[in-house]
């Protein structure tokens, strides 16, 4: 199902949280809206599951029209056919597990082979032997996999995800993102993934819309983003980010202690910090008013005057 945002709009009191945004995201794709708190990536996920309605603009799902304001079309949730899974799991704490994963085939009248549905739903999630437990009795990676069956058992076309993983520890945190990436993967639903963590977003995503205060900086691939972030907002907020002044930088990995090519432009900078990482030392460093970070294979004294040698080719220039 391919989601069209069309100059969407939305502003809360006198505050505009979402500035005239338009977005196409296409089908089977996994898209994450990656920003700061408070930019607008819940009012977003929200509007496209009709929780939330846009002061204008236009929604259509899978072609379908499912908000317009010109035209006065709002479609409710429950008939956008979309699944939702949010941050806290929204699990009902007084039904089995089985219960709540059937709860949203019940409520859409689809009360055929239902019990085979949970079965299968719990079982690509790896709950088989959970049906007859209660929330309580599940750990917090548990009870996120039990709203993960909840949203495929319908077998929608999309599912929206609301921070699905952040209340979860690190470790498991790592071993979950892969886990709903194959279970979606699997079925071809289109994802939309809502996340500040930019590793997260990286590691996930077929592409990446960068937001902030309620516009787009940036919507591309991760390895796009990354290597040609268009403004400086995008630089700074994804990954780590040297900057020589105001719009060039350099990635620390393209940062060097000796001259490796010809191509190399040389920086004098002095150290302010080390932290042994065990494979390697990360560097702090000031450069003029900038604070850089860089890895190095060796330790090196603070208050060193260091030439760092960086590949001319790697620098970004920001426009933006
Ligand atoms: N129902 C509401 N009434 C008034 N203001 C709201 C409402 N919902 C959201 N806002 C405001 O809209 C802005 C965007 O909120 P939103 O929840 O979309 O941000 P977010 O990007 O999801 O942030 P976070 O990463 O913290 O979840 C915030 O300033 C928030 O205070
Ligand atoms: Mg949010």
């Amino acid at each position: 199902m391919d989601i069209k945002l069309k100059n969407i709009s939305k502003t809360f009191g006198i505050k505009k949280v979402i500035d005239n945004l338009s977005l196409d995201i296409s089908s089977g794709s996994f898209t994450t809206l990656l920003g700061p708190s408070g930019c607008g990536k819940t009012t977003l996920l929200r509007m496209i599951a009709g929780l939330e309605t846009p002061d204008s603009g236009t929604i259509l799902l899978g072609g379908r029209c499912v908000f317009s304001s010109d035209e006065g079309i709002s479609i409710p949730p429950e008939k956008r056919g979309l699944g939702f899974v949010f941050q806290d799991f929204a699990l009902w704490p007084h039904m089995k597990v089985k219960d709540n994963v059937a709860f949203g085939l019940r409520a859409q009248g689809k009360a055929e082979n239902l019990e085979e549905k949970v079965r299968s739903a719990l079982h690509a999630v790896q709950l088989d032997d959970y049906m007859e437990s209660y929330p309580s009795e599940l750990s917090g990676g548990q009870q996120q996999r039990v709203s993960f069956a909840r949203a495929i058992v319908t077998e929608p076309e999309c599912i929206l995800f609301d921070e699905p993983l952040s209340a979860l520890d690190a470790l498991l945190r790592e071993e979950m993102r892969s886990e709903l990436k194959a279970l979606v993967s699997q079925r071809g639903i289109t994802s939309v993934f809502v996340t500040h963590d930019q590793t997260e977003a990286m590691s996930m995503s077929d592409k990446i819309a960068v937001m902030s205060k309620g516009i787009i900086e940036q919507y591309a691939s991760p390895e796009e983003i990354y290597s040609k972030p268009v403004t400086r907002f995008v630089a700074h907020f994804v990954g780590s980010s040297d900057w020589i002044d105001e719009r060039s930088m350099f990635r620390p990995e393209n940062a060097d202690l000796e001259r490796k090519s010809d191509d190399d432009i040389c920086l004098t900078a002095k150290v302010i910090g080390s932290e042994y990482l065990g494979s390697s030392y990360r560097i702090l460093m000031r450069y003029s008013n900038e604070k850089w970070v860089i890895e190095a294979g060796r330790k090196i004294e603070i208050g060193a005057e260091v030439p760092i040698y960086i590949n001319k080719n790697s620098i970004l220039c920001i426009e933006d």
